[in-house]
């Protein structure tokens, strides 16, 4: 199969734009297109064989739920068959934008979507990209982020192509998204709020309007616990994770440097390609190996949007060790943390300070 990648201007988005894409949807086939947080993979949400294809495409488990993506809150009456005045509440705070909701599903919704689950995740983004092949299309759009399974997720229309050309029908290429991380996901089908997966929208947020609302203990956890089951079936596989081995760094920066920079050294006198995962404020303090800033502290958000593209990069430059800091920033830290974790299979190392 030929995918078409087709440039937008997002200064200027005439709904003819949409028509080819939006056709193709209808006529339930693929269409990867931008989200705020991340590219996604997109096909008619109400019809099995075209979730069958996402599937398919991604390579990815079937047991493992699609979010679905609306345009207007009509939608979501239809597609759920209770909602609960809190939803209401987080949507009208939230939506659209990088928040999805899991709530019981509604009989139009195929378990070929749901993966089995008698729920379904909703989620009406913001971006306009998004929202108008949504419109165009008159589908509700199932969507996963648009990358090979396991890989991580894609914030440009290249890496799409990357993972995905050959396997889908078209790529409507948006430029960079915003944010970098996949929304927020919080279940309501039960009596008491969890977020399944932390994102932009911040738990401090949504206690705002939710007091109750929790992490699901799987989400917080800084290990692989036993016995601990993440209630979103996507949580528990290996994800993000590049070729390279990663190792997460916690401890004082000076302490953090140090070690790294001492690991370095060993690994490259034995002849490793070795790369250490630094920040604009720390960069400069890292003697050798390929240093790759991802962001800068001081504006946490860059380092979100910068985190799947300096993932992928490794793996071009072939790098078999990688090295990074810990981003325990203030807002995003949890979500930041979340995604890098996975990807270093919980490998975290305390770096000791000096005792003088
Ligand atoms: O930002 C996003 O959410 C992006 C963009 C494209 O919208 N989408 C995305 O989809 O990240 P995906 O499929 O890569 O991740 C969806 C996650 C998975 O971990 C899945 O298990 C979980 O949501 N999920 C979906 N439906 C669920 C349900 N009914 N119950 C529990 N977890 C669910
Ligand atoms: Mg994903």
């Amino acid at each position: 199969m030929d995918t078409k990648l087709v440039r937008l201007n997002r200064g200027d988005l005439k709904k003819e734009d949409f028509a080819e894409a939006a056709e193709l949807i209808r006529q339930g086939r693929l269409v990867a297109f931008p989200t705020e947080t991340v590219y996604g993979l997109g096909g008619d949400a109400l019809d099995e064989a075209a979730a069958a294809k996402i599937y398919q495409a991604k390579g990815r488990p079937s047991d493992n739920p699609l979010i679905v993506h609306i345009a207007d809150i009509e939608a979501l009456e239809k597609l759920a068959a209770e909602i609960p005045d809190a939803a209401y509440r987080l949507a009208e705070r939230f939506w659209p934008g990088p928040l999805t909701m899991i709530l019981k599903k509604s009989s139009l919704v195929p378990a070929g979507t749901t993966g089995g689950l008698n729920t379904v995740a909703v989620r009406m983004p913001s971006d306009p990209i998004a929202q108008m092949l949504i419109r165009e299309s008159g589908c509700y759009i199932a969507a996963p982020s648009a990358n090979a399974s396991g890989r991580p997720s894609t914030t440009r229309a290249e890496h799409v192509m990357e993972d995905l050309a050959g396997r889908i029908d078209m790529v409507l290429d948006g430029g960079p998204v915003e944010i970098g991380l996949e929304s927020t996901i919080i279940d309501l089908s039960e009596e008491k709020p969890l977020i399944l997966r932390p994102g932009f929208i911040s738990l401090e947020e949504l206690k705002e309007l939710l007091p109750e609302a929790e992490y699901d203990r799987a989400v917080i956890s800084r290990v692989q616990e036993k016995g601990v089951v993440a209630k979103a079936p996507g949580m528990k596989y290996r994800h993000y994770a590049p070729k390279g081995n990663l190792v997460i760094y916690e401890g004082s920066e000076a302490a953090v440097i140090r070690a790294i920079n001492k690991e370095v050294q060993e690994k490259l006198a034995a002849g490793g390609r070795v790369a250490v995962l630094a920040t604009e404020e720390t960069k400069e303090k890292y003697a050798a190996g390929r240093v790759i800033s991802i962001g800068s502290r001081a504006e946490e958000a860059t380092i979100a949007a910068n985190l799947f593209e300096v993932l992928r990069e490794f793996d071009e430059e072939g790098i078999e060790y990688i090295y990074s800091e810990s981003f325990d920033t203030k807002r995003l830290g949890q979500a930041i943390m979340n995604r890098l974790l996975k990807a270093a299979g919980y490998q975290v190392i305390q770096a000791e300070d000096d005792v003088l």
